[in-house]
């Protein structure tokens, strides 16, 4: 470990804030480091590996894949990404997707789609997207602009032009921006993430659906954490009853391999045409592949456990000595705590435990099918760490 550290720290560009661990396997939900320390992992790799590490169905579907052919340009067909763009569409009544590599790519095709929309219908002053406070959309210069927290914004101006930032749940302040600027869409994330797990209501995201249907706005949908499965339904915004014009994804879907997707509904299918957008590595075959195996099992039984899983650790945290609130939607909850979250992250970490934070609090987001033994010790670990 101490070599690997320092090689690190002298070679690797110094933009995270490492934790003293170096994992090496595991399997599941369970990981190892190299001095053989098992940890049970509560944070997939941020919401990735949604069915643990090294999962044996899909390390098999990614390698039977390999083993056919790895890339192939997006000049040819090849039949994983056609059959996961099907997949995706049957299961969220969009209608087309464009495949790249993160969470930040899929949403600049997303922004990208609500801009060629809005300008070939009312003009090029049409940009404006408005975005809610609080929010991350992903670290490129655009995405940074429609993050709504200024911390991230002040290093790298001038940032893209044309975000505007609301509060979550004001709905008479959002109405307001679209009447006094000329607009193309609105983005929401419906549990904001990185923001502190804070789900939006259902008042608001309908409010802000409704008002998009009026003024003719795309309504796109950040599902880049919340999807897939994590929120009890395959994506987030079906609990809600709203149906989004474009729903961008990455994390969870690759299940550890990158893939971002921005879905398109009936408005958006066909903004883009050819040479509008693109990607070498959007759409690769071994990326899809175990995706496909990933989209296959998020089936009613896994998001019934899902949801189960979730109440079970709402019940158990509420109320707990030394927990102030509990946060979130399905496997994915924020916590917070009388000690700093870093102090309590710190204590699960040397009992066998590994969480995240988001902002001030703890953050759960385990592997969707984390055994219920395990996610009892881990409870019990956050439990007495929080105490
Ligand atoms: C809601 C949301 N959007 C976008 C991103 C950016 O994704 P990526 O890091 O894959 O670019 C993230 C990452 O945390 C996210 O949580």
């Amino acid at each position: 470990m101490a070599k690997v550290r320092e090689l690190d720290e002298q070679y690797v560009a110094g933009t995270y804030g490492r934790f003293p661990v170096e994992l090496a396997s595991g399997q599941g939900s369970l990981v190892r480091d190299f001095d053989g320390k098992e940890y049970i992992d509560m944070g997939s790799g941020i919401a990735v590996t949604g069915f643990g590490v090294a999962d044996g169905a899909w390390v098999a579907a990614v390698t039977e894949q390999l083993g056919r052919i790895q890339h192939s340009s997006n000049l040819y067909y090849t039949e994983p990404c056609a059959r996961l763009a099907e997949q995706l569409c049957q299961r969220t009544g969009l209608k087309k997707v464009f495949f790249s590599n993160s969470g930040a790519e899929a949403n600049e095709c997303a922004i990208k789609v609500a801009r060629k929309y809005a300008m070939e219908r009312r003009g090029p002053e049409h940009y404006h997207i408005i975005t809610l406070r609080n929010s991350f959309h992903g670290r490129t210069l655009t995405t940074l602009a429609a993050t709504g927290q200024d911390a991230f914004h002040r290093l790298f101006q001038p940032l893209t032009p044309g975000f505007l930032h609301v509060e979550a749940g004001d709905l008479a302040g959002l109405r307001r921006l679209t009447e006094d600027y000329p607009c193309a869409a609105v983005m929401v994330e419906p549990v904001q993430g990185e923001g502190g797990v804070l789900p939006l209501s259902p008042e608001f995201f309908q409010g802000a659906e409704a008002l998009c249907r009026e003024k003719d706005l795309l309504l796109i949908v950040d599902e880049v954490q919340t999807g897939n499965g994590r929120s009890g339904q395959l994506y987030a915004f079906q609990h809600y009853g709203v149906s989004p014009d474009v729903v961008t994804t990455a994390k969870g879907l690759g299940g550890g391999l990158p893939i971002g997707a921005t879905l398109l509904g009936e408005k958006a299918q066909n903004v883009l045409g050819r040479g509008d957008h693109g990607s070498t590595f959007g759409g690769n075959p071994v990326a899809c592949a175990g995706a496909l195996n990933i989209l296959s099992r998020i089936d009613e039984a896994l998001l019934a456990q899902v949801r189960e899983k979730s109440a079970y650790i709402f019940s158990e945290l509420e109320g707990a000595p030394g927990v102030k609130g509990v946060s979130g939607l399905g496997l994915m909850i924020g916590i917070q705590t009388e000690k700093p979250a870093g102090e309590v992250l710190a204590a699960c970490r040397e009992a066998g435990v590994l969480c995240l934070t988001a902002k001030d609090r703890l953050r759960l987001l385990p592997a969707l099918n984390i055994p219920f033994p395990l996610l009892e010790r881990a409870v019990d670990v956050i439990r007495a760490a929080c105490a």
